[in-house]
């Protein structure tokens, strides 16, 4: 795997392998890389025959009070991954590499409708972050195909609809989220976790799971269920961001008709913030 962190050496390997006949998957990340982000990779790997993964820690994603100075840097660890998982070309800029002439200065893409309420509601501007950023990679690779997680339900909700409405000829693909044995969705933010914290949390899938199921078996009484799913959660110990039933295609309130749902939940830890989702479909005749 060859590493670069400029622009114009990332242009020139995709072009050799664009000359060489070959097709163009980009997995972007933020690195601190875990399994979730291998299978993503690994997923690429089956399906093109050049991919490039990019390591970013965005900051134009994050909030005044947000992470991004103690987000985890684990560069060494995450080109080993990278390397496992079939990677064959890893983009690790700089800021300033990315945005030359400051944040502020920057043009900025913003995706309306999907974007709104949810992570989108806790944390203004952080889709204008995500879509400026992935759109300049995007144009700074034009992949193929591009593959991001389900575990960000409402990030890649976004970057379809940016892709929809602005033409762009590249496929979306989302792979389902990795878990631990205990049903915890991987993440890089588990790892502020202390050992108490990390014992409460697998109760989030709990929760979402039950929800799903009483809602497959016939439960129509969503805000009901929310209210029971909030009460359980805080119980846990748990501060509540948002916990909603959504349609699963478009994020919008769901109406009785409706059979692709999604349930979606983001809390805190203590001062960490996670967040999860359950998408199916109602069986037949419930
Ligand atoms: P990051 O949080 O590093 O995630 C990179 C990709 O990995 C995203 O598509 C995310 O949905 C996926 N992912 C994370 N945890 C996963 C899990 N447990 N199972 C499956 N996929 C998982 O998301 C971002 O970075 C950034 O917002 C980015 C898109 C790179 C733009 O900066």
């Amino acid at each position: 795997m060859n590493t670069v962190t400029t622009v114009r050496e990332l242009r020139a390997a995709v072009a050799q392998a664009r000359a060489e006949g070959k097709d163009i998957g980009l997995v972007p990340t933020m690195g601190n890389l875990h399994a979730g982000h291998a299978a993503l990779v690994e997923k690429a790997a089956q399906r093109v025959d050049f991919v490039v993964a990019s390591i970013f820690v965005n900051p134009l994603q994050f909030g005044p009070k947000e992470d991004l100075e103690g987000y985890p840097r684990t560069l060494a660890a995450d080109k080993e991954r990278l390397i496992e998982a079939g990677c064959q070309l890893l983009f690790a800029p700089s800021v300033e590499e990315m945005y030359p002439d400051g944040m502020a200065a920057q043009t900025i893409v913003h995706v309306s409708g999907v974007s709104e309420g949810l992570c989108g509601g806790s944390r203004p501007g952080h889709f204008d972050g995500v879509s400026t950023v992935v759109t300049k990679l995007f144009q700074m690779v034009q992949p193929d195909i591009a593959i991001f997680g389900q575990k960000d339900y409402q990030q890649l909700a976004v970057i379809r609809t940016l892709v929809r409405d602005l033409n762009m000829p590249i496929q979306i693909i989302g792979e389902p989220t990795v878990r631990a044995d205990d049903g915890l969705a991987l993440s890089s933010r588990n790892g502020y976790l202390d050992a108490t914290q990390r014992a409460a949390v697998p109760a989030i899938y709990q929760c979402l799971h039950q929800m799903a199921t009483a809602i497959k078996a016939g439960a129509r009484d969503y805000p009901a269920l929310i209210v029971e799913g909030k009460q359980q959660l805080e119980g846990a110990g748990f501060r509540m961001d948002y916990l909603e039933v959504r349609r699963a295609d478009n994020l919008r309130p769901v109406t009785a008709e409706d059979r692709n749902l999604v349930i979606l939940v983001a809390l805190f830890v203590g001062t960490t913030r996670l967040i999860d989702n359950i998408a199916f479909e109602l069986p037949e005749g419930a």
